[in-house]
């Protein structure tokens, strides 16, 4: 794998396996300048949210990059406000407007909102099917939201973005997506820097002459996930994306993988209905 490599959902569209996300990316200069920078040195994909309030400075951000819109990838996400069926089509519209693009790459279902959740999947189908998205997919949907949707569904998901590092380490949640053909994208691998400092960590960074949160980004990689790694600092948007010179080992991998302690920096879905 390397920063030219591909990772082919299951409907044939192919994502880059990096991620910068855009989460706490300031609106105006400081999202433009991140994603301007990451563009200009590799990054291909981006991950936002209407949320963020951030898609038009990377709208802008892509354009000002001279990208061809097919060497691009861009996810956005459906808020909870938005969610049933009419109101879910109005946000979309709306955050192509952010954008000033004529489709998204991957739009999700932000957070499995009880009782319109269903609805707001319709609408997203309606939308795969008119082609003004490529891929759909959902976010912070545990097993039980995910048989629940393949029970009505037309269009199964291409990922389930979730919290997943190795101290939040949701095996049974990546094998059962695997089993149904969506991938894991990981959020927050970088435990929003929380765990940097774990001696452990610490120790295979000095091991592998990498950075902690290089080690971090790899591992989510070798356990086969899509990561978003979010910085706006242009020395650390490098670090996180250089980590295609190294291979943690198996033993390494088994060991990071024992790091699990169900640590969460972001919103639990676990309990919600
Ligand atoms: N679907 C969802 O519900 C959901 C929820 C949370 C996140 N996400 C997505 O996942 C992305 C990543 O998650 P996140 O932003 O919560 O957390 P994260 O990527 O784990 O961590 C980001 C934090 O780590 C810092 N950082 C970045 N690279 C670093 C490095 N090499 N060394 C030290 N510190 C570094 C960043 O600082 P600077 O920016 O100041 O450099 C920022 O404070 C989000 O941006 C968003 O796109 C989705």
């Amino acid at each position: 794998m390397d920063i030219n490599s591909r990772i082919e959902l299951n409907n044939g569209v192919m994502i880059p396996p990096i991620g910068l996300g855009a989460y706490l990316s300031k609106p105006g200069d400081e999202t433009y300048n991140a994603v301007l920078f990451a563009l200009q040195n590799g990054y291909r994909h981006i991950d936002s949210a209407a949320f963020y309030r951030n898609e038009s400075d990377i709208g802008r951000a892509f354009r000002d990059s001279g990208l061809k819109r097919e060497d691009f990838f861009i996810t956005t996400k459906l808020w909870n406000k938005d969610q049933g069926y009419d109101k879910a089509l109005k946000a979309f519209e709306q955050s192509l407007k952010n954008f000033q693009m004529d489709y998204i790459d991957l739009y999700l279902i932000h957070w499995p909102v009880e009782n319109l959740r269903k609805e707001s999947w319709k609408a997203l189908e309606s939308l795969y099917d008119q082609k003004l998205v490529r891929s759909i997919g959902v976010s912070n949907y545990t097993i039980r939201h995910i048989k629940e949707l393949l029970g009505y569904a037309n269009v199964i998901p291409v990922v389930n973005q979730v919290e997943f590092s190795p101290f939040l380490n949701q095996k049974e949640l990546q094998e059962f997506c695997m089993e149904n053909k969506i991938y894991i994208e990981a959020y927050t691998p970088l435990t929003r820097g929380q765990k940097l400092n774990d001696p452990r960590l610490v120790q295979l960074s000095e091991k592998y002459k990498k950075t902690a949160a290089q080690i971090l980004i790899k591992w989510s990689l070798q356990i086969g996930t899509i990561t978003l790694p979010k910085s706006v600092t242009p020395s650390r948007i490098l670090e996180n994306i250089h980590v295609f010179d190294f291979e943690i080992s198996q033993e390494d991998m088994e060991y990071m993988n024992s790091f699990n302690e169900n640590f969460r920096t972001s919103w639990d879905p676990t309990n919600t209905p």
